[in-house]
Formats: structure tokens, C-alpha cells, sequence
């Protein structure tokens, strides 16, 4: 008989099974939650806290005015291995309050119980008013020293690395909503130069939907759920939105990138990013450039379709979140480059007739073309989400020298908006000593006291001129490197609340975008816009929506009118002569597959030998290999990520299928409704077909080998363009992994517009 206890049988069997698991594992696939594995039983012994998981970072120890203070960043966090109250006095139990007998009434005398009830009633900060969904990483900024003629900004020296914190996020959800949505996706950059925190606060589209920021209140108020019934959640397709952006037509452009399949991204890995607006660089001379802020991702840009997209609302919320963090857990850091559109600095501020100004206006790349000045590599998650994350606090004033602001209208508000709102938001006008912001420049700023103060001050006379501090803060000159206001010639002119003339071309450079897109592109923008305007309840929004196509392009209107049954109107103004930008379309290159995810169909009758030279390979790719089998744990020796009932289709880029697996005990569909999605008289589970014909449908690689191929022909795929057959898992793969670099096999589709 076993002299153990039950409980530690269990242990040991769970212990010795997850022994088993974790051998067959290397490498790991990424995304479990701690830095240890937990054992089954509770622990015993106390020890201090575990260290974070070895892909996480968090901000550098400065003080509150920016020194290092040389303690190593897990001083941030909890110490010591015994429980104590927030003052460090050790407890005995958090698990019982303090009552007058086992049955009587709680104590107001139970200070424990009050400090921890009270801190949890106030962990709640109010979330962001726009941007509040989001995920952020740290990384490091390295500049080519291309940008030195141009701007002074130390950070663009040659070779100089720089610490960043981007935060990536939706503009109208709130924050628990769901990554996948149709939106404009925020990629905000905080480099910590020795200059001086430099925000680079931008978006994955190049314009705006309004050009003056006291419109700001109106766009978002239409874009947000309607005010009586907090609905829809996260998305534009409402008749506030399209009541607003057809009665307004400056936003026609942006609208057209949100109904492109920029405004359902892959990844963020796989996003452009845009500073939007014109900024102003200085060098060493004086001399000024206006420039614009681009990012390129290092992987291309990639989307994904509407219908996985949704799909993935619903499977996945944290779709986008857990990819940026597995791909960084995996090594697979996401990289961009940083680049400028360097223009000259003319009393006009224009260039090839378009106004710099202007927010709603692009430059062509093929005018001006972008010019690498730098990498980002992010290759750390954050330790503690709200910590970083959530206090993180982006501002387009915080500009190092040698980077300036323009008279763009919409960017003049912003200079206002963004500390205004995180007063209220992080409570209090000291955020800035939060450790996620703090500088790591000296701060010496003569700002004092206020809620959370952080910094002791020595001194008594915070204010200039002084004498009683030996004059300490002293202003600094060019000689101590002192940011630079450029003094700007403003024309003489009068004070009025009005545009220039050149902001009422709304529609020349949406047309622009559409004659840019390749056909499987249109396709896509004519659903998009068929699906939005197909949930607005009011025809006369629809038409007035239709007419604003009109203006744009003839073939595009028409087709979203026949979408809705409606009438196709004629243009209002002339359709603008515009050479389209070829640039802009994501289709037609190639791009490394790196962090991608591999589904692998396997059951126990499969090859293990080539399913195990398969899995290595994906690794060895840098993929993520995700083996999906008939049931969850150990399938051969190998351990299965997914079932066929767990499993689905949109979390992969590319499918593999193994083996020919005969339908599982639960493939039924009362039980699974998926199990309902085929006949389950053929020789595979029905999920894995459904899994064989979303993927089809949604564009992406299939291969399969040996008695997979069966599976494929059941589905009635095999053959069809980007499906990859053969005797061979590693020749399959290798076919497969070459199709990936095209982002999708999007030949399967011809399209009905040119
Ligand atoms: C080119 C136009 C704009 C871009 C690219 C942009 C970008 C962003 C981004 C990326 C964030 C999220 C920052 C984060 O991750 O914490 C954000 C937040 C925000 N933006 Fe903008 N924005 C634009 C226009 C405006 C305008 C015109 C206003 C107001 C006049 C505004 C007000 C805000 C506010 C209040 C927040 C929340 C900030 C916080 O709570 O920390 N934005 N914006």
C-alpha cells in the first residue's frame, strides 16, 4: 500500500506528468503565466517573492527627478517572503476579520480589514477618454545617424541606444473591449533620451479625421457608444459615426483607411506607424526641415479579414496583446524602423502643392521619400500592467531639443490635451514621477508639492530669479544643449476661427488611397464599407455616406450602393486627377513569417518522428508550432496546446495538417457545435475540417502530408491554390512557410473590380 497521503500521490503523479511535458517541450511555446511552475499542493515554506518571467522588464530605478539609483528593478516590487500591512508590520491572517466571537460582528477596530477593503474600493483609476484598450512593451531605440544634418536630437546621434516604452492600443473602446476591432490602432513611443523624454504619440494611419483639435470632442463623441443605450461597443458601424463623418467631409480620408484593411491589423507587430502631423527639426547650425514621423515594421504590413477578425473578437479578445507578449516571451522581438519625410522649411509650408499643415493630407513616399533613421526592437513585457501600462503618460510636448511643433491646428490641441486629462486621470498633477515616466534626464523643474508628491526637495526658494539657493534652477543656453522654441515668423493676419483655403479639399486624396489599392483590397474596402453603413438604421445617413463615395470614386460607390439597395448618386465635385501611390497598397512583397503561429493536426496515429522534425522546424523558423489533437495532454510523447474542442482556426497563419483524424468521441455537436460544421461520416473530425475551410477562406497557407492529404481532398481543397501537398512534413513545411511570406494566398479569390 502507498504510505504517502492522497494529496501528495496527486502531487507526485501531476509533478512527475508535468516533468514529462516540460522535457518534450523544448523549446517552450510561450504564454504561461508564471516564472515558476506552481506545484499541485499549496506551498509550505515561506520565500520571497518569485522573480518576473525572464522575458519581462520594467522602468529603470530612477528617482523622481531622474538619477539612477543603482537598486536593481525588482525593487519596484514586493519584498520579503512574510504578508505584512502597507506600513511592513507582519500579519498572521488575511483570511478572517476581527469579530467579537466566531459569530459576532466585525470590529471597527480591524485596521487590517479597513486598509485592505479600502485600497481595493480605490484601485480603479477612470480609464483613458480615448485609447483606453491597449498593451505596451519596453525596448530600445538605435539611430543610424542618418538624422544628424537635419535635427540635434541627441537620440538620432549615430549608435546612440536609447530606452522606449510604446503602448499600443484602439481609439474607441473601453479598455476591456476587444483587440480585433475595426478602428484606428494608437502606437505611442516614449524614448527616454538624456535630452529629455521625447514622446512620439502617432497612429497606424497617416491622417486624421478632423484638421482643427476642437472637433476632437465631436469626432469621438460620434465615434463612442450612443450616449442612452452604451451601444455598440469598440466599433464605428453606427449611424452617430456616419452621421458625423458624412456631414463632416474633412474625415472622408482617415474613414477610408478605417475601411481599409488597415483598420483591422494582423498584429501590432505588423503596423505602420505615423506621427501625422508636420514637426519641426533644428540643427546644430539652426538650421530648420519640416519632417514627418514614420514607422516600418520589419515583418510588412499585414491584416487580418473581417471575418476572422470578428471571429477572433469573440475567441480571442486579447488577440493582439498575447501576440505582442508570445512573440517577445518566444524571442521573436517585433522590430520597425524609424523614418522621416524631410521637406524644406518654406514660408508656405508645402510641398508638391500639399499643405503640411493639414492633417487629413499624406505625402506621397514616391515624392518624398522616407529616409531610415533608426530601429526599435521591443524585447521586454511589462512586470505589472497598470503600473506601466495604464500609468503610462504620453504628450506630443514632450520634445527633446531639435524637435519642434508646427501650427497644425490639430497638434496646436493636443499640446493642451493630454496633460489636461491625465490630471484627472492619474489624479493629481505629479505623474510625471510615476516610475513608467519618470526622465532619466536631470529634472530640475521648480514644480512642487501637490497629490503624491514623490521628491524631497532640499531648498527654500523655488522660484527665479533667486538668490537665497545660489540661484539654483539656472536657465540654460545653446551651449548647455537648451531646447530650442524655433522663432517662427507668424504672417501678419487676423485673429479669426477659420481654415486655410487649401484644408477644403476633402476628397482628392481618398481618391488617392483607392486608385492605390490592389483589387483584393477594394474588395475589401467595398465590404467594409457595406457592412458599416449596413448597420446604420437611417437611410438618409446611408445616402449622404454614398454620396461622399461618389466623390471618391464612381466603382467603389456603386458597388457599396448595390451592397445596400440603394440608388448609386453622381459626384458633386469633379473627381480629382490624382497619380496613385503604389506604396500604400500592403500587397505584392515579401516579408520574414517570424512569431507566427502553426497549427499541427495530429492524433496518435500520426509520424511522431516527422511531427517532432515538423515542430523543430517551425521553431527553428521562428514560428510558433501549436500542435492541436484529439484530446488535450500528451499526444504520442508530445504535448497537444489545443484540442480539437479548444481549438480554432483564426488563432493561426498557417495549418498543417499530419494525419487523418477520425472523428473524436466529442465531436458532437450537442455537446460541441463546431462538431455540426461537417458531416461526421468522412475520415476526419469535423473541427479539423471547418479549421481546413476557414483557413481556406481566409487566405492563409495549408499543407499536409502522408494521410493529412486525405483530409484536405475531404474538404475538397487539395490542389487549389496555396495548398501545399506532399510525401514529405519538412518539404510541405518548407512550401508552406514560402507562401507565408506573400502574408496571404489571396490568388484563391479573384476580384470583380480592377
Ligand atoms: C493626429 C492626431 C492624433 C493622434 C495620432 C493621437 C494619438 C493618440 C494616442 C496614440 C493616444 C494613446 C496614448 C497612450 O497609449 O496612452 C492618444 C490618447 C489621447 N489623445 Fe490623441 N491623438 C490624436 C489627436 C488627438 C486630439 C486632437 C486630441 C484632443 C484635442 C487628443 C486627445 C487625446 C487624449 C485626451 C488621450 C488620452 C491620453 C491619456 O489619458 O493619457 N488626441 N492619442
Amino acid at each position: 500500500m502507498d504510505a504517502r497521503s492522497p494529496a501528495k500521490v496527486v502531487k507526485d503523479a501531476v509533478e512527475s506528468a508535468a516533468e514529462k511535458v516540460t522535457d518534450a517541450l523544448t523549446p517552450e511555446v510561450p504564454g504561461k503565466p508564471g516564472s515558476a511552475p506552481p506545484t499541485v499542493a499549496e506551498p509550505t515554506t515561506p520565500q520571497d517573492p518569485l522573480p518576473p518571467k525572464p522575458e519581462q522588464g520594467s522602468p529603470q530605478t530612477r528617482t523622481p527627478t531622474g538619477a539612477r539609483t543603482g537598486a536593481p528593478t525588482t525593487a519596484n516590487g514586493q519584498q520579503g517572503a512574510y504578508l505584512t500591512t502597507a506600513q511592513g508590520a507582519r500579519l498572521r491572517d488575511t483570511d478572517h476579520s476581527l469579530k467579537a466571537g466566531p459569530r459576532g460582528p466585525t470590529l471597527l477596530q480591524d485596521h487590517h480589514l479597513r486598509e485592505k477593503i479600502t485600497h481595493f474600493d480605490h484601485e480603479r483609476i477612470p480609464e483613458r477618454v480615448v485609447h483606453a484598450r491597449g498593451a505596451g512593451a519596453h525596448g530600445v531605440f538605435t539611430a543610424y545617424g542618418a538624422a544628424e544634418a537635419v535635427t540635434r536630437a541627441g537620440f538620432l546621434r549615430k549608435g546612440r541606444a536609447t530606452d522606449v516604452f510604446v503602448r499600443f492600443s484602439t481609439v474607441l473602446g473601453s479598455r476591456g473591449s476587444a483587440d480585433t476591432v475595426r478602428d484606428t490602432r494608437g502606437f505611442a513611443t516614449k524614448f527616454y533620451t538624456d535630452e529629455g523624454t521625447f514622446d512620439l504619440v502617432g497612429n497606424n494611419m497617416p491622417v486624421f479625421f478632423i484638421q482643427d483639435a476642437i472637433k476632437f470632442p465631436d469626432i469621438i463623441h460620434a465615434g463612442k457608444p450612443h450616449p442612452d443605450r452604451e451601444i455598440p461597443q469598440a466599433q464605428s458601424a453606427h449611424d452617430a459615426f456616419w452621421d458625423f463623418v458624412s456631414l463632416h467631409t474633412e474625415a472622408q480620408h482617415h474613414t477610408l483607411w478605417n475601411m481599409s484593411d488597415r483598420g483591422i491589423p494582423r498584429s501590432y507587430r505588423t503596423m505602420e506607424g505615423f506621427g501625422v502631423h508636420t514637426f519641426r527639426l533644428v540643427n546644430e547650425a539652426g538650421e530648420t526641415v519640416l519632417a514627418k514621423f514614420h514607422w516600418k515594421p520589419k515583418l510588412g504590413v499585414h491584416s487580418l479579414v473581417w471575418e476572422e477578425a470578428q471571429m477572433l473578437a469573440g475567441i480571442d479578445p486579447d488577440f493582439h496583446r498575447r501576440d505582442l507578449y508570445d512573440a517577445i516571451e518566444a524571442g521573436a522581438f517585433p522590430e520597425w524602423e524609424l523614418g522621416l519625410q524631410v521637406f524644406p522649411d518654406t514660408p508656405e509650408e508645402t510641398f508638391a502643392g500639399i499643405d503640411l499643415l493639414d492633417p487629413t493630407k499624406i505625402v506621397p513616399e514616391e515624392l518624398a521619400p522616407v529616409q531610415l533613421v533608426g530601429s526599435l526592437t521591443l524585447n521586454r513585457t511589462p512586470t505589472n500592467f497598470f503600473a506601466e501600462t495604464e500609468q503610462v503618460a504620453f504628450h506630443v510636448g514632450h520634445l527633446p531639443p531639435g524637435i519642434d511643433v508646427t501650427n497644425d491646428p490639430l497638434l496646436q490641441g493636443r499640446l493642451f490635451s493630454y496633460v489636461d486629462t491625465q490630471l484627472t486621470r492619474l489624479g493629481g498633477p505629479n505623474f510625471a514621477q510615476i516610475p513608467i515616466n519618470r526622465p532619466h534626464a536631470a529634472v530640475n523643474d521648480m514644480l512642487r508639492d501637490g497629490f503624491h508628491q514623490h521628491a524631497v526637495h532640499a531648498g527654500v526658494a523655488p522660484y527665479r530669479p533667486n538668490s537665497l539657493d545660489g540661484g539654483n534652477p539656472f536657465p540654460a543656453g545653446d551651449a548647455e544643449n537648451a531646447f530650442l522654441d524655433v522663432p517662427v515668423r507668424v504672417a501678419e493676419a487676423p485673429k479669426i476661427r477659420a481654415n486655410p483655403v487649401s484644408f477644403d479639399d476633402h476628397f482628392s486624396q481618398a481618391r488617392l488611397f483607392w486608385l492605390s489599392m490592389s483589387p483584393v483590397e477594394r474588395e475589401h474596402i467595398i465590404r467594409a464599407y457595406t457592412f458599416e453603413l449596413g448597420k446604420c438604421y437611417h437611410q438618409e445617413i446611408k445616402e449622404r455616406q454614398l454620396q461622399c463615395l461618389a466623390n471618391v470614386d464612381p466603382v467603389l460607390c456603386a458597388q457599396v450602393a448595390a451592397g445596400l439597395g440603394l440608388p448609386a448618386p453622381q459626384p458633386t465635385v469633379p473627381l480629382a486627377d490624382v497619380t496613385p501611390s503604389p506604396v500604400l497598397s500592403q500587397v505584392g512583397r515579401q516579408w520574414p513569417a517570424d512569431g507566427r503561429m502553426v497549427g499541427i493536426v495530429v492524433d496518435p496515429e500520426a509520424d511522431f518522428d516527422t511531427v517532432r522534425d515538423v515542430r523543430r522546424a517551425v521553431f527553428a523558423a521562428d514560428m510558433v508550432p501549436l500542435l492541436i489533437a484529439p484530446h488535450g495532454g500528451l499526444i504520442g510523447d508530445l504535448p497537444a496546446q489545443r484540442s480539437f474542442a479548444t481549438g480554432r482556426s483564426v488563432e493561426l497563419d498557417a495549418l498543417l495538417i499530419a494525419t487523418a483524424p477520425a472523428p473524436a468521441p466529442d465531436a458532437l455537436p450537442a455537446r460541441d457545435a463546431k462538431a455540426g460544421a461537417a458531416p461526421a461520416t468522412g475520415p476526419a473530425d469535423p473541427r479539423v475540417l471547418l479549421m481546413v475551410e476557414e483557413c481556406w477562406r481566409h487566405a492563409k497557407a495549408i499543407g499536409a502530408w502522408g494521410p493529412g492529404v486525405s483530409v484536405l481532398e475531404q474538404a475538397g481543397v487539395a490542389g487549389t491554390p496555396g495548398v501545399v501537398t506532399g510525401d514529405s512534413g519538412e518539404d510541405v513545411f518548407t512550401g508552406v512557410h514560402r507562401l507565408m511570406a506573400d502574408h496571404r494566398v489571396w490568388e484563391r479569390f479573384p476580384a470583380s473590380v480592377g
